[in-house]
């Protein structure tokens, strides 16, 4: 049974941008939302040009852009920082900027004043931010703000400590219970879509049914109506741990090792640059330079 979404926040999309209903419109015609995580102006275009609906500038930079060992230490200025940068390039798709661990949970008024900024500073379409409970009323405040708001549900990465470590969600009838009603209360604040995160693919199915929004899967099978990855994982850049429901698409930190040694072993050699590198100068002006530097002018 699916609960009615409340109207979701008004959104004035650029010309060309993906507009919010689009997506929920997608999901009633069973049309696959495909979402990417970016965090940089390249990365951006690339994904933009790929054709996918929905980029997470998501709080995993502090992981795989700032070598952090957890999402828990980046802030809202360094989210800021790279979501521009996102912006800059992302024409087409939808700019989800994460909001960050320490930056909604105190109440809704800083919620709503993280979630601003995002949008006026970051340039974000939308925002995200993860859990349920007291986190459903920082949803249903930004969303009366008139901002588009993501919901994130099962593993939430930044209350790892508090979940027992990166671990799986929803695996007993009574967690899975819980899972499914946080979902709906997100829904019910506002949210225009919510992600499932490590979750048992049969019961993230059950919910992706019950909810009316769309949800967006991460470790959560095949029934959702969307997926998410983060970039580095799925291109194999990420050095760290990389966790079963990753696919790796390309192993593009092999190939830039390569390019680098070959740089640094053609530099030692003189095997680089070549001619074709190289600019020139008209036999006139070096003999006249020459002269100059020789009388010592
Ligand atoms: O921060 C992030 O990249 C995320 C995705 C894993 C959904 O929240």
């Amino acid at each position: 049974m699916s609960t009615r979404p409340r109207t979701p926040a008004p959104s004035t999309p650029a010309p060309g941008k993906l507009a919010l209903p689009e997506l929920a419109q997608m999901k009633q015609r069973g049309d696959k939302i495909v979402m990417i995580t970016a965090y940089d102006a390249p990365a951006a275009r690339i994904a933009d040009e790929a054709g996918v609906e929905l980029i997470l500038v998501g709080d995993t930079a502090a992981m795989v852009m700032l070598g952090h060992e957890s999402t828990v230490p980046v802030t809202l200025d360094e989210m800021i920082f790279l979501t521009r940068a996102v912006t800059r390039a992302a024409r087409h798709p939808l700019v989800i900027g994460d909001l960050p661990f320490g930056t909604y949970e105190v109440s809704d008024e800083q919620a709503v004043g993280s979630a601003i900024r995002m949008i006026k500073e970051g340039g974000a379409d939308v925002v995200k931010l993860e859990g349920a409970g007291r986190m459903v009323s920082r949803v249903r405040a930004i969303a009366d703000s008139n901002i588009g708001v993501m919901g994130h549900v099962g593993l939430t990465p930044q209350s790892a400590t508090k979940l027992g470590g990166f671990k799986a969600q929803g695996r007993t009838s009574d967690a899975a219970k819980r899972l499914y009603d946080d979902a709906l209360a997100l829904q019910e604040a506002g949210a225009f879509a919510v992600v499932l995160e490590a979750v048992p693919a049969e019961v993230a199915e059950r919910v992706s049914h019950a909810l009316a929004v769309p949800t967006i899967g991460i470790g959560a099978g095949s029934g959702t109506d969307g997926q998410v990855l983060v970039w580095h994982d799925m291109l194999g850049m990420y050095a760290g741990h990389t966790p079963r429901f990753v696919k790796r698409y390309a192993e593009i930190a092999g190939e830039i090792g390569d390019a680098v040694a070959q740089y640094a072993s053609e530099v030692r050699t003189g095997a680089f640059p070549e001619e074709r590198h190289t600019y020139g100068i008209s036999a006139d002006e070096l003999a006249r330079f020459d002269e100059t530097i020789s009388a010592g002018g």
